[in-house]
Parts: C-alpha cells; structure tokens; sequence
C-alpha cells in the first residue's frame, strides 16, 4: 500500500523566501583538515550552483601549512570530485565558484597570524564582506578559546559594532558537563551567545526537521502524541561501519558522548517536546530544552538497571569480516569502551508520565539506520485481539530518518478468506517518489541558516550542558566496571542480549528497522 500518489498540486506547498543574506565572508579554521574538504566546501559549492549563497561573499581557509590561493583552489577541486553529492562537479559553476575562495597562512596562537587575515579581508574593498563574519572553527576544542581571543583582538569578533560576526562549533562540544560548561565561557568571553552556533548535523538533516512539521502539521496524529495512546517508543540509530580507523578518538568518546549525547537526544527531543509558542529559535529550542530536563534523573542505580553498554568482538557484518574492538588500532586491548549503547529512559511531564523511551545506537550493526518507532497500545483483548490469541501486532507509526526516508503506519487488516485471519499491513510515504531524488546535504542547509543568523538548527548553552548531564549521570554509573559477558556482541549482530533484557523487562522487543523494497 503506498501513499505516494496523493501529492497536491503546488499550491499546497508553503515556502518562506530566505532572508538576511546578506553579503558575507566565511572563514575556516582548520581547513586543512578533513570536514572542510569532505563537507564545508562541497556545501557551499552546491549552495552556490543552487543560487542560495548572498550576491556577494569570500570563503577564506585558515590554516598552518603553506600553501597559495591557487594550490588551495586546485586541492579543493580535486577533493570535490570524490564528495559532491551530485556527479560531474559542473566546470563553469566551479570556476566562478572558486574566484571567491582564498588561503591566509598563519599559526594561530600567534597573533600576527590574524592581522594577516584582517588583511586580507579589508583588502576585499566592501565593509560587508570585512564585518559580516562567519567563523567556522574546524579546530580542536583546545583551540576555541584562543582563536576567539586573537579574532577579538584583531577587531574581527565584536559583542557590538558594525556588521555581524558568528562563531560556529563542531562537535564533539566537550567530554562532559565540566567542559562543556569551560568552553561556554571562553567562547562567549568576546561574544554573545547568540554569536554561537553549536552544530549537531542531525538537525540538518531533512527527515529530522521533517519532526517538528510532521507533528505540528497534521491533526492526525498530534492527538494520539501522548500518554494516552503511546505504548512505548524506540529510537535506533544502527550503523554498519565499525570503528575503524577512529580508534583513538573513540576510546575517549564512546557511544555515548559519540552518538547519544547529542544526535540521539536531539531527536527525543523534537519526538517529545510540547509545541513551541512560535517557529522561532528561542521558542522551539526553549521546548527542546524543557524535554531534556523532563527526562527522570538516573542514579547509579538506575543506570545498572535502565542502560546497557556493549562492545563488538570479530564477526562479519554482510559477511565482511570484521576485527573485534578491542583490535583495532589506537584501542587499548583490554578497553571496557562502549560501542553499543541502549537505554529506557522516561519523561516525567504530563504527556509522558509511564511511557518507557528506548534509544539504541551501536557500531558493526547488520545495517545502516536511523528511525524513530512510535509503537501505539494495544487494543482491549476481545474480538479480534482475543480470536488471536494475543498476538495482534500493535499499531505502529514508524519514522525512518535514513536510508529510505519516509514514514510508515501499520495496522493490522484481514486477510483474504472465508477465515479470520488478521496481518499486519503497512501505509508508506516514501520522500523520494513524493519530492524526488533532491536531498541536501545536513551541511548545506546547516551553513546556510548561520549565514542566514537563524539559530534554530543549533544547539543553545543551556541545551547542551543538559545533555551533558544526562550523559555524565551515565558514565558515572559505569564507572569502574568492566563490560559482563552479556554486554559483548559479535560485530553483525543486533547488539549484546543485555539489549535484550532491557526491553523484556517490560514485556517489549526491539523492532529490527524497516527494508523498504
Ligand atoms: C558522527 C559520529 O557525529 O555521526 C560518527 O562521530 C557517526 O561516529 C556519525 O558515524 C553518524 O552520522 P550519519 O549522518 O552517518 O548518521
């Protein structure tokens, strides 16, 4: 059964004209590094060719190495060819493209490194494209501190003054609430809050706004969005990919400040905040905040009884082989690092009192995932659920996220026949024969709403120093226990069985995500 052939004519579609682009320039920090080639340029380089970016504006990388305008251009090019999202790079949008990226060498704990830029961005000739600043700091965390420091001694960050200037932050955003908190202050030491734009790229991703108006726009299924109705939800967010070459990094991270702290928490709180009073930064990341500090409290207690950990050992995911975690490099042989992780957390508020939320994340899972299920309760056992013998599957609303974006609803139906037989059966939306192939990428809609000074898509203060400490309450149960047996997976399979026990605790199974065919 598909939905897909309902699309309204366009008179259905609502569209806000983007406003405040005004010209601009960008400068990375950090650009040598990966993001910028894999992500940053590709982004803007589609959001040029789409005719989105401001009628005049420079993309600056910023970086130790030496290298000129030119050489830059032609690594980028270069670098384009392997990640743009659409295939061949167009010759003539690139070259008009690329006369507006430049390369300032310099060190960056050095201040004369920073003059060199302002240099170079007054020699531009336009006050908007020298005080309309967006920083991209694709640096490490150590770092933020100082480059905001040598930025506003440059006179190039201003709390107040002429144009605007904005600072935009990569994750990881700390290692916890302490850190967190360490780099909130040096970071709004030379600007304001409002200057800081903390990135989560799950929010740019087009199924994840997709939330908010799905639960906003539709009579339908808002009113069944509660306590009432909701039996219990899971939220997966399953990859194939194992660590690989990260093992350093992961071995600080974790799943659980890698994915949950944030990605994870991100989409609970759009599932389950209450309406925003407006569509407004502040009014929606207001809510985004209330949920997160409406999540109950877990004492040590409660994290050996509501979270389970896992790591992978040698299996095969697709029948790859894959080596254990704790061989790959960079990783302590006998790490206790999670690369799984499960948990029932419960929103203690008035629409979710009781109802269980259960998040799974892992690495060397059997597919690549995301979706949320919303799994309704089941009807009274007479009639047809009695005939049944109990087994009548239980409506279910299922948001897949990625790959085969779109949703599902599934409810049960008869089967052809002189018998009583029920199934479940399944309505589709699928986001490809709706709206077609034409799917931006997290980055570019990310980039652009910081040009545009829209802070919705980002993460306040407030926001992420609660995740945090959701995630510290978790590790601090952990610690100083090493992973049981039950807690071990082989990479290829759905986790460890202590996944499993979770969710029996309560009589409930973790639905493998959907194969739309
Ligand atoms: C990143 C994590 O933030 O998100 C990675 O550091 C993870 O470990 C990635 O693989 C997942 O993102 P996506 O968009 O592929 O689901």
């Amino acid at each position: 059964m598909s939905i897909s052939n309902l699309s309204e004519p366009s008179h259905g579609d609502i569209s806000a004209d983007r406003k405040n682009l005004t010209p601009c320039s960008i400068v990375i920090f950090g650009a040598s590094g990966d993001l910028t080639a894999r992500k940053l340029i590709p982004a803007l380089y589609h959001l040029f060719k789409e005719k989105q970016m401001p009628s005049d504006f420079r993309v600056i990388g910023f970086a130790r190495r030496e290298k000129t305008d030119d050489s830059w251009r032609t690594e980028l090019r270069a670098a384009l060819n392997d990640f743009s999202r659409t295939k061949p790079v167009d010759d003539k949008v690139w070259a008009d493209f690329a006369k507006n990226i430049f390369y300032c060498q310099g060190d960056l704990t050095e201040t004369p490194a920073c003059e060199k830029l302002e240099t170079l961005l007054t020699s531009f000739g336009s006050a908007p494209l020298r005080e309309n600043l967006l920083f991209y700091l694709a640096i490490s965390p150590s770092q933020f501190g100082e480059v905001v420091e040598q930025v506003h001694r440059t006179g190039l960050l201003n709390k107040e003054g002429a144009g605007w200037q904005r600072i935009v932050v990569e994750k990881p955003f700390g290692h916890d609430l302490a850190s967190a908190q360490a780099l909130n202050r040096e970071l709004t030491r030379y600007a304001h809050e409002q200057q800081v734009f903390r990135i989560d790229h799950y929010l740019g991703k087009e199924t994840v706004q997709n939330i908010l108006m799905f639960r906003f726009s539709n009579s339908i299924f808002e009113r069944l969005w509660n306590r009432e109705a909701v039996d219990h939800v899971q939220i997966t967010v399953s990859e194939k990919i194992g660590v690989g070459g990260r093992g350093g990094y992961y071995e600080e991270a974790g799943a659980l400040r890698d994915m949950v702290q944030n990605h994870m928490l991100q989409v609970l709180s759009l599932i389950a905040m209450e309406p925003p009073v407006s569509l407004e930064a502040e009014s929606v990341r207001d809510e985004k905040v209330k949920l997160l500090k409406s999540i109950r409290p877990l004492s040590r207690d409660d994290v050996a009884k509501q979270v389970v950990r896992g790591q992978y050992f040698a299996g095969a995911v697709s029948g790859e082989p894959r080596p254990g975690y704790r061989q790959e490099t960079k990783v302590n042989p006998a790490s206790n690092v999670e690369t799984f992780a499960a948990m029932k957390l419960f929103i203690d508020n008035w629409r979710w009192s009781g109802v269980p939320f259960y998040l799974r994340t892992g690495k060397n899972l059997p597919m690549s995932a995301s979706e949320v299920r919303i799994q309704f309760r089941p009807t009274p056992n007479v009639l047809f659920a009695a005939k049944c013998g109990g087994s009548l599957g239980a409506n279910a609303l299922t948001l897949r996220l990625q790959p085969n974006e779109g949703i599902s609803l599934r409810f049960n139906g008869k089967v052809p026949g002189t018998t009583l037989g029920a199934r479940p059966v399944r309505m589709h939306f699928s986001y490809d024969s709706e709206f077609g192939a034409y799917t931006p990428e997290a980055y570019e809609r990310l980039l652009l709403e910081a040009i545009a000074g829209d802070a919705t898509l980002f993460i306040r203060r407030d926001e992420v120093e609660t995740a945090w400490q959701i995630a510290d309450s978790i590790r601090a149960g952990w610690e100083g226990k090493s992973l049981t047996n039950r807690e071990f997976y082989a990479a290829g399979t759905w986790g460890p069985i202590a996944a499993d026990d979770l969710l029996a605790q309560l009589g409930h199974e973790w639905h493998e995500p959907q194969v739309i065919k």
